[in-house]
């Protein structure tokens, strides 16, 4: 058991802090804890609304063990609940589809609203008989799962403690308070995952520093180079990197993304990528977004579900189809030339004598940022 002054070795000044210790990356139970402690208790992203586009979709999910169901009720509104029946716990829907107006158990046949209501109990006062006084389809609706969504992120809470999510990320929803407004998703060049054999921090960890730009994305770093970037350490809740030279990407005839409309002119060359504690990774650009959901598989196993997002007045022409596929292909090059590293830190965290590491004082502030949000919230 982790002790109180081997984090306050974490959450030290830089310059003394060492990083978290091996079990955090390799221990089954430590990321048993670290469900309950940093996933339950935080606003953690599970899917993107975007998976569900037509009211009355659902899309089941498996968060960390918890069966949940995610119901678009209308063009506004989505739900998460347990995806479990309040009859006998039935699992009610185990593949993504349309419900139109409303989801039936596929046991006794139950039947809920799109709002979660019961709103049909066949047969349960007996053949024929659907009511029955000691039942009362009010106090039976789905169990509701605290949720929020941003920029298409659906974000939630399990505890139910923490607080709400403007007030808990307000500095970072100001910060790129420009980019608060309808973004929309690119479609069929827009989304892929990978599957990472790494605990979820060691992806994190890596998305928030550039120092290993020069080596590891050898093509980025001839346009945006690494003294071209600067450090996001401004909060206790998320941390990253940004770049001055953000290069636009164009076409042969020099077409471009639409830029989202009303920017500062400071984000016609910046662009900004955040590791939203704990499992959102973000990069805004002055013509597109993407977000990246890390979904702890296991304590080895992390999947990154990723999704790019463009201007609403973005028209689907031939030419914007063409950037967009080459927007994704050069940005999976890039996610791709990752996962060795990431991996690689997976794999020396076996190393018996490795004691967390040394942060670089100068290159790894981001990164220590988020070892001692971690170490703040396991204490
Ligand atoms: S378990 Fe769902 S209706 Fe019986
Ligand atoms: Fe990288």
């Amino acid at each position: 058991m982790t002790n109180n002054n081997s984090f306050s070795s974490i959450t030290d000044k830089i310059e003394y802090a060492s990083g978290l210790e091996n079990k955090h990356y390799i221990s089954k139970q430590q990321f048993k804890s670290e469900k309950n402690t940093i996933m339950f208790q935080n606003w953690c992203g599970v899917s993107f609304a975007k998976d569900i586009p037509e009211i009355g979709d659902v899309k089941p999910i498996n968060f960390l063990g918890l069966p949940l169901l995610i119901i678009r009720e209308s063009d506004d509104v989505i739900n998460v609940f347990e995806n479990t029946c309040r009859h006998r716990g039935m699992q009610l829907v185990d593949s993504s589809q349309h419900a139109k107006k409303n989801i039936r158990c596929p046991y006794h046949n139950w039947c809920y609203a799109l709002d979660g209501a019961l709103i049909a109990t066949p047969h349960i006062g007996g053949v024929g008989k659907h009511t029955h006084n000691n039942v009362n389809p009010k106090s039976l609706g789905l169990n509701k799962i605290r949720s929020y969504i941003w920029h298409d992120i659906i974000f939630i809470n399990i505890s139910e403690t923490a607080n709400d999510f403007n007030e808990h990320y307000a500095q970072l929803i100001d910060r790129w308070r420009d980019f608060e407004k309808p973004i929309k998703f690119g479609g069929e060049n827009a989304s892929f995952s990978i599957t990472l054999q790494a605990n979820w921090k060691l992806a994190v960890e890596n998305y928030c520093e550039s120092y290993h730009l020069p080596n590891i994305h050898p093509d980025l770093n001839k346009t945006s180079k690494l003294e071209d970037h600067y450090d996001i350490v401004d909060s206790d809740l998320y941390s990253g990197q940004g770049s001055y030279k953000y290069h636009q990407l164009s076409d042969d005839k020099d077409n471009v993304f639409p830029d989202f409309s009303g920017l500062n002119d400071k984000w016609r060359l910046r662009s900004e990528y955040i590791a939203i504690y704990p499992n959102v990774l973000m990069g805004v650009h002055r013509d597109h977004i993407f977000s990246i959901i890390l979904e702890p598989l296991s304590v080895t196993e992390t999947k990154e579900n990723i999704a790019f997002y463009y201007a609403e007045e973005l028209e689907p022409t031939e030419q914007i189809d063409e950037l967009k596929k080459k927007n994704l292909s050069f940005w999976k090059k890039i996610f791709k030339e990752d996962i060795h590293v990431v991996e690689g830190m997976q794999k020396g965290r076996y190393g018996k004598k490795f004691d967390g590491g040394k942060f670089s004082p100068a290159m790894d502030r981001a990164t220590h940022n988020f070892h001692a949000w971690i170490a703040k919230q396991l204490i």
